[in-house]
């Protein structure tokens, strides 16, 4: 949510800032722009829309300045708009700010600064703190470092800050609080990010801030210093980041790309733990918890949006194999609702991104109160991986799309050899069946590369039903979290309303929208349920709904019933979301492609929702 990058060194900063903009535009995208210092002056353009938009107004200028500050936006406080657009500058416009997070008691803070004479341009919370931290330094005639970091002392909400001073322009000042901050370190040069994606053609050593910390940046030199004013040792760790993983390499786009590296990336997160022919698993992040997690009373699953529905997956995985109750719940409901934790209750927090600000608040709650965090992330080094006490990485790679794709599937993946894992420990899973689905789910990347196979078929499914104005996603069993995640899909991308509902469920209220305009998509691979959902289909088409069926290679009953037929690899059923969610991802990309929309960042979405 809203991207950041800075840079300052001996080169210039405005074509660093703007291929950093490009690459963090997957995380808000209503707004961009930049300011660089130059000459005693700090010079700010911004506009309403994407970062080609600026870039178009900003040909043919002159951006001379070796230290520079660039934002792309996500709104909060105040719609988009060029003036809304950060940076944000001071009264005195010698002090430029960028901001990703939240200032809560920003209208107490702007009401004090409007009694001391300060005027306002935008509706933001972020000019607000701009002017704060200029009255602080005026008052108490310090550093713009001192002021910072007094000023955030009676700051309430989140940050990732970068500062630009029109006089000291061979320093910036950034500090966070909640969102992440990424500081590359190059050769006379550092660069300033919410990820690693700008930084990572131009160096691989990075320093991740940690909450509360203030740095201090020049071309080369990095002061870390935490609240207390105290200089910390920089931890300098080598990215594990190729140039080639945060590009298209050929794709159209970059949901496309992600949802085609499946097959590899559902491989790369069992390589290495999973070993089928000696029918062992190795789970090594979360080695030090086997014990605790033995013993556990009930699992705790808290997660937002499709990680959401894979942790909705684990609830029927870890219930059949490891015989535990599972609670899941959406961490924002969570951590307001005063929840009952014991100590000794496992949190289990699935997060692609890491950073999503309700799982990240409901973690630090539970950890307060006894609970064990264990974390399934995608994003090394994130704030979810540093507040859990031990997880376990999906090593999906960076997911650009803003819909999530193979970070689902590699969280399938995850949870899939957590509850084998932990149900062998218990010794609650017979061998037989342990080894059956250990050889299940080792073969599942080979069934994802066949599956892809029908991406042409489904594009044509797609063409035929685009025009609809609601869609139905039913599904039992195993089906229906991957149900509620292929209608979250859908309207993510292509903004049809689509509900996911469990298909017995459907006779409790859905059914009345079924005629034949409703197009219905239909999860009915085999499994213990498949009588019922050829029921299911029958009410459907007694109705006169449209049914695009998912089926086992093979059925030939459910095709002869359907409308649509897309065929799909024997799984076992605690493994079939995995295949069967792909294409539904497909259903929605070809969709949203066929109306015109921009499927890599649709409307009002962002990629990491960094503030609640
Ligand atoms: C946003 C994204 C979703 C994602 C959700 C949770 O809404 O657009 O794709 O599922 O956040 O994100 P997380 O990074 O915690 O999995």
């Amino acid at each position: 949510m809203c991207g950041i990058v800075a840079y300052i060194g001996k080169g210039q900063a405005y074509p660093v800032l703007l291929k950093g903009l490009k690459r963090l535009e997957y995380r808000g995208y209503d707004s961009a722009g930049v300011a660089i210092a130059s000459g005693g002056q700090v010079q700010v353009f911004k506009k309403k829309g994407r970062v080609s938009e600026l870039e178009e107004a900003l040909t043919g200028r002159e951006m001379e300045g070796h230290c520079g500050i660039g934002h792309t936006r996500w709104a909060t406080h105040g719609e988009p708009s060029d003036i809304n657009a950060h940076p944000h500058t001071s009264s005195d416009g010698k002090l430029a700010i960028v901001h990703n997070g939240i200032i809560e008691n920003y209208s107490q803070l702007r009401q004090e600064l409007l009694n001391k004479g300060h005027r306002f341009q935008s509706e933001t919370d972020t000019e607000v703190l701009i002017h704060f931290v200029e009255e602080v330094r005026n008052n108490n005639r310090c550093s713009l470092e001192e002021a910072l970091r007094i000023a955030l002392r009676r700051v309430v909400g989140t940050y990732v800050i970068v500062i630009l001073d029109g006089d000291h322009p061979d320093t910036l000042v950034a500090a966070r609080k909640g969102s992440p901050l990424v500081i590359g370190i190059g050769n006379g040069a550092h660069f300033l990010a919410s990820d690693a994606s700008p930084i990572v053609e131009y160096t691989k050593e990075v320093v991740y801030v940690n909450d509360y910390e203030v740095a201090v940046v020049k071309a080369d030199e990095l002061i870390l210093k935490n609240s207390s004013n105290e200089i910390q040792t920089p931890y300098v760790q080598k990215l594990d980041l190729e140039l080639a993983a945060i590009e298209k390499e050929g794709f159209p786009h970059f949901m496309l790309k992600d949802i085609f590296e499946q097959p590899r990336t559902i491989f790369d997160c069992l390589r290495g733990r999973l070993d089928a022919a000696h029918a062992q698993l190795t789970l090594g992040g979360i080695r030090n918890h086997v014990e605790a997690l033995k013993e556990a009373d009930r699992i705790i699953i808290v997660a937002c949006g499709t990680s959401w529905h894979a942790a909705l997956t684990a609830e029927y995985m870890i219930e059949e194999l490891c015989r535990i109750p599972v609670e899941v719940e959406y961490a924002s409901e969570f951590r307001y609702r005063n929840p009952v934790i014991r100590k000794g209750d496992i949190l289990l927090a699935i997060s692609q991104s890491g950073e999503t600000a309700d799982t990240l608040v409901a973690i630090e709650g539970a950890r307060q109160q006894g609970a064990i965090v264990l974390g399934i992330c995608n994003v090394v080094g994130s704030s979810l991986s540093r507040l859990s006490h031990e997880g376990i990485y999906t090593h999906a790679g960076p997911e650009i799309g803003v819909a999530s794709t193979k970070a689902f599937t590699a969280q399938l993946a995850v949870l899939a050899m957590f509850a084998l894992k932990l149900a062998r420990d218990k010794g609650s899973v017979e061998e037989g069946r342990f080894r059956e689905l250990l050889t299940g789910l080792e073969g599942i990347p080979a069934r994802v590369e066949t599956l892809l196979e029908q991406n042409g078929k489904i594009a044509e499914i797609a063409s035929r039903y685009r025009d609809s104005r609601d869609f139905l996603y039913l599904g039992r069993g195993y089906n229906f979290p991957v149900a509620l995640e292929g209608a979250l899909k859908l309207k993510e991308i292509s903004y049809i309303h689509a509900e996911g509902y469990p298909a017995a469920e459907m006779k409790h209220g859905p059914i009345a929208l079924v005629d034949e305009n409703l197009p219905v998509v239909i999860l009915a691979t085999r499994d213990r349920f498949h009588e019922k959902i050829v029921s299911n289909i029958q009410e459907i088409k007694a109705r006169k709904g449209k049914v695009i069926a998912l089926v086992t290679e093979g059925d030939e009953i459910v095709p002869s019933m359907a409308d649509e037929t897309i065929r799909i690899p024997e799984a076992d059923e605690l493994l079939a979301p995995m295949l069967n969610v792909i294409p539904l991802q497909l259903l929605a990309y070809h969709i949203g492609v066929q109306k015109g929309l921009d499927v890599d960042k649709p409307r009002n979405l962002a990629k990491s929702v960094t503030v609640e």
